[in-house]
């Protein structure tokens, strides 16, 4: 969602604003804009794509400046809604990531005392009350007090004009502090930093930095606190597209080595010994994340015989279950506020908790009793490819630390061979089937029912193509009303224990005229018989064969929505991190 980024430094401070800008147009956004303070303050923003207008910003003069990319909660995308916001004389610049949950009231006030507000959002009040504190001089005592009334959740930037200095406050949002040499930065995340530095400061709930020519300082309650300086050593190569037309695919083509090194990434002492014989699980995360989680649910009750429950972050925090045995949230940003609250839930129910995340430093490594962590690298993609499957290796081998063996690790050796071998499919056939549809179904049972649910929830984030995904078993329950030649079914079906059941499932669908794409192990020839485009998973154990048929449906996603001219790395509407719940 909402991006930040700010600069002090010696460098044209719109130039880099605009630069971070970029690399955080990942998060989903509709406008953007930059304020320089020169020391007057200038202001470029715009509903639009920084790609298309984003250079327009160098002509901003200062090497000090705030940045912020938007997606509108308040008001339409506009360019008048567009951060940075700022006071009635256009001398307190603002920009805001979160909401500011009693704005309504605090514009009611400000207006009674003469305030004029220009925007329909919620973030321009702290401009105006910045305005009534700040004494001209003293912008850290002006913000404190701003930040005393306000009530939600916010990552702020504050600079004004005539003073050499950005404010910067984090409550609920995420902001990192980047630290070079005799230059400061702040962001939403640590991808605008990559290529500037590699240390970062994460600050915490209720921290408040100042950022000025002599460096940075972090404040708590209006006290001088510390704050550790942290190496950060994700490549600034993996934040762009290296060749690939989309970051997607780019990071569809990681997945062999993102697979094997989060696999790798654990030795048998990752997991506390109080993690491993637990009476239950409950597991919370949204979407891709909780298809993986339905996928460790099935796994882990299977072989570990414990009761594991999935839960949407979403709903968790609407009813209270019985809590017992250790909370996992699953995040690949560390940042989804419905997740988090569910975590910040369990430890009021003293439950021990675990994150499984990809970014260092997150929130949700901050909350969480313990943390392991995916190896995927920054993912810029709004749709969850790499991520997804490095949090199902994170999952299986969870099961082999429980377990204290190294089964699963076993099993799964020759999973990166197998999941390059499927980048290579013809998948050719299966998008014409696509391609045209405005409905498709996803079926798949046990094990394979959450990969169908992900690979619908792909197909519709990125190619706007309806998909449901359904245990296979009950389309008969309801969907089977809608079989028609219009309607193809994508059909997951793996040797095993669902494999007859499946295939006369796939056989009554047919019956009902529905276009099939089969999936299954290479050589089937029986599957190959009765569907309208056979792809073929290399022999291999289930649970490579799991991993690669997520892939293919990754891939089936890409290239449908690119054969359909879609913005497949923003899609309409989406936002990569949903910071608000
Ligand atoms: C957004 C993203 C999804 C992601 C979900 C959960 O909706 O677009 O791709 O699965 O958030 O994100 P998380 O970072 O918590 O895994």
């Amino acid at each position: 969602m909402c991006g930040i980024v700010g600069y002090i430094g010696s460098r044209n401070a719109a130039r880099v604003i605009v630069d971070g800008l970029q690399k955080l147009e990942y998060r989903g956004y509709d406008s953007f804009g930059v304020a320089t303070n020169n020391p007057r303050i200038e202001v470029f923003k715009r509903k639009g794509k920084i790609s298309e207008m984003g250079s327009d910003a160098w002509s901003l003069h200062g090497t000090i400046g705030i940045g912020h990319t938007r997606w509108a909660t308040h008001g339409e995308p506009s360019d008048r809604n567009a951060h940075p916001h700022l006071d009635c004389r256009g001398r307190i610049a603002v920009v805001h990531n979160g909401i500011i949950e009693n704005y309504a009231a605090l514009t009611r006030e400000l207006r009674e005392r003469g305030h004029e507000f220009r925007s329909e959002t919620d973030t321009e009040v702290v401009a105006h009350l910045v305005e009534e504190f700040y004494d001209g001089s003293d912008l850290r005592t002006a913000v404190e007090k701003t930040v005393a009334r306000l009530e939600g959740s916010f990552a702020l930037l504050v600079t004004v004009e005539g003073l050499e200095e950005v404010i910067a406050v984090r409550d609920s949002s995420p902001l990192v502090l980047g630290i070079g040499d005799r230059e400061v930065f702040a962001a939403s995340d640590v991808t605008p930093l990559l290529g500037y530095t590699e240390r970062v400061v994460y600050l915490e709930d209720g921290d408040l930095a100042t950022l000025d020519r002599e460096g940075w300082r972090v404040y708590s309650h209006g006290h001088p606190v510390r704050r550790r300086v942290e190496h950060v050593d994700w490549d600034v190569e993996t934040v762009k597209k290296g060749g690939f037309p989309h970051f997607m695919l780019k990071e569809i083509y990681e997945e062999p080595r993102v697979f094997h090194d989060t696999l790798h990434g654990f030795a048998a002492s990752s997991l506390p010994e109080r993690y491993r014989h637990p009476p239950e699980i409950t597991v919370v995360a949204c979407g891709s994340s909780y298809h993986a989680g339905l996928v460790f649910k099935y796994l882990c009750e299977s072989t570990c015989r414990i009761p594991v429950r999935a839960e949407l972050g979403s709903e968790f925090k609407y009813f209270t279950p019985p809590l017992k045995g250790i909370v996992t949230v699953i995040t690949q940003s560390g940042e989804t506020a419905d997740t988090l609250a569910a975590l910040k839930k369990a430890r009021a129910y003293n439950c021990p908790t675990l994150a499984i995340t990809n970014v260092l430093g997150s929130t949700v490594t901050r909350i969480a009793d313990h943390t392991l962590y995916m190896r995927a690298g920054p993912e810029i993609s709004v749709a969850a490819t790499k991520s997804f499957v490095a949090q199902l290796a994170v999952l299986m081998r969870l099961i082999d630390l429980m377990r204290g063996n190294d089964r699963l690790l076993t099993a799964l050796e020759q999973a990166n061979t197998v999941i390059g071998e499927v980048l290579l499919l013809d998948i050719d056939r299966a998008v014409e089937i696509c391609r045209p549809a405005e409905h498709l179904f996803y079926v798949g049972r046990g094990l394979f029912y959450p990969i169908a649910l992900e690979g619908a929830l792909k197909m519709k984030e990125i190619s706007y193509i309806h998909a449901e995904g359904y245990a296979a078993g009950e389309l008969k329950h309801g969907p089977f009303a809608l079989l028609s030649d219009q309607t193809p079914v994508v059909a997951l079906c793996p040797p095993g224990d669902t494999y007859s059941i499946m295939l006369s499932n796939i056989k009554e669908m047919k019956a009902r005229k529905a276009p099939i794409i089969g999936i299954g192990a290479s050589g089937d020839r029986e599957l190959t018989d009765i569907v309208d485009v056979f792809l073929p998973i290399p022999e291999s154990p289930e649970l490579v064969q799991l991993v690669a048929t997520s892939v293919v449906l990754q891939q089936l996603a890409y290239r449908t929505a690119v054969a359909l001219e879609c913005d497949v790395d923003q899609p309409r509407n989406l936002a990569k991190s949903v910071t608000v719940e």
